[in-house]
């Protein structure tokens, strides 16, 4: 049985109006240094920061917090976004290695493109720290940081489960044998956490559809079936829509998706297919952006994952630092990440999951959004 259809039209166009909503200061922490209280330790020395995407608040909060801290300690910041476009960035990175950098912080979008730019940053002997996402094939990789990128799959997953019941509150299995229905998404291939993110989701689920307590209605279950190029929510809905047409009247119960944006494209495509957005299945999430945490208050996503992107900056600026000072920077992990030159030295944090019972706690307490920009 479907359900209501009136509201499809309307959350169509939500789409576009959650993911321009920028009300959100997303935690961007303030310069700190303005007390004097700060040792500046930069004296003006110019860090290249590359960005991916405006597209995203979790990208703007990066930026404004990775900018605010370095200025803080006395770096001049070239902070760039490059509109999700490769060459974009490829140049943007020349660029800042041509007009005196002396370290790059790198977001990328492909993290296979950017070996021969990062030759010249070899060259120059400029360190290139990797910031979230892994930069593959290259040897100028000097450090990475990121958040346990798994363990963020894994939580997607168990908050899946415990949406569906199937685990309770203490992550214990539940009488809930199923089946259920669930479909599955995942990031963008070219990014190397999207792997992570879905191995880590796939090591909960995997044995839970073996048992047959979850069922994938479309049959849809490898990474590449599930992927979605660039992360773009637009096309996370029509694969949505793709996959309501070709199940029928089979209704889900729960959508694995592994970012809010994609899950802004995902309940679109739900509502237009005749959901109505009190009745949605359990739908996942990742990032916190505002639109995503409105909705879970709405009851309509269930969970999102939170990355405080004020701790990762901290993390990337002051590996920056301790090189540009002769210092070996603070690394906690030396095993995980190897982009296929060498295994990157990593510092990992971790993750939060949120729903409607914690976001409080988690978003307003620790200030990274105040009630208002919820609203
Ligand atoms: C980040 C996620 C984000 C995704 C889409 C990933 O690399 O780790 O936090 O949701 O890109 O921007």
């Amino acid at each position: 049985m479907k359900k209501h259809r009136i509201l499809g039209a309307v959350a169509a166009a939500g789409v576009v109006a959650l993911l321009a909503t920028g009300c959100g200061r997303g935690g961007t922490a303030e310069p700190a240094a303005s007390d004097g209280a700060q040792e500046p330790g930069g004296s003006g020395q110019i860090v290249g920061v590359a960005m991916p995407t405006q597209q995203s608040e979790r990208w703007i909060a990066d930026g404004d917090n990775v900018r605010s801290q370095l200025e803080a300690l006395g770096y001049s910041v070239d902070l760039q976004y490059a509109n999700d476009d490769i060459p974009t960035q490829v140049s943007q990175i020349e660029n800042m290695i041509s007009s005196g950098a002396e370290a790059l912080i790198i977001a990328s979008i492909d993290g296979t493109t950017l070996t021969d730019v990062l030759a010249q940053a070899g060259d120059a002997g400029i360190p290139v720290i990797a910031y979230d996402r892994l930069i593959n094939g290259s040897p100028n990789v000097d450090y990475y940081t990121t958040f346990d990128n798994f363990q963020v799959g894994v939580q997607q997953a168990t908050s899946l489960l415990t949406g569906m019941g199937v685990v309770d509150e203490n992550g214990e299995r539940t009488d809930e044998a199923g089946p259920l229905n669930v479909e599955l998404f995942a990031g963008s291939p070219d990014d190397n956490n999207a792997t992570f993110f879905w191995d880590g989701a796939m090591s909960v689920l995997e044995p839970l559809i073996e048992e047959g307590v979850l069922e994938v209605p479309s049959g849809q279950t490898e990474f590449e079936q599930a992927a979605i190029l660039r992360w773009l929510p637009e096309t996370a809905q029509e694969r949505m829509e793709n996959i309501l047409t070709v199940i029928g009247d089979t209704e889900l119960d729960g959508v694995l998706s592994p970012y809010d944006g994609l899950s802004i494209g995902i309940i679109s495509a739900l509502t237009s297919g005749g959901y109505s957005t009190d009745a949605l299945p359990v739908i996942t999430g990742q990032d916190a952006e505002v639109g995503s945490v409105q909705s879970i208050i709405a009851g309509e996503q269930y969970s999102t994952i939170f990355k405080d992107t004020r701790l990762l900056a901290e993390q990337a600026v002051a590996m920056v630092d301790s090189i540009l000072n002769g210092e070996e920077p603070e690394v906690n992990d030396t095993e995980t990440y190897d982009n296929g030159d060498h295994i990157v030295p990593s510092y990992l944090l971790e993750s939060t999951i949120v729903t409607v019972d914690n976001y409080e706690e988690v978003l307003i307490d620790s200030e990274y959004y105040e009630e208002s920009d919820l609203s």
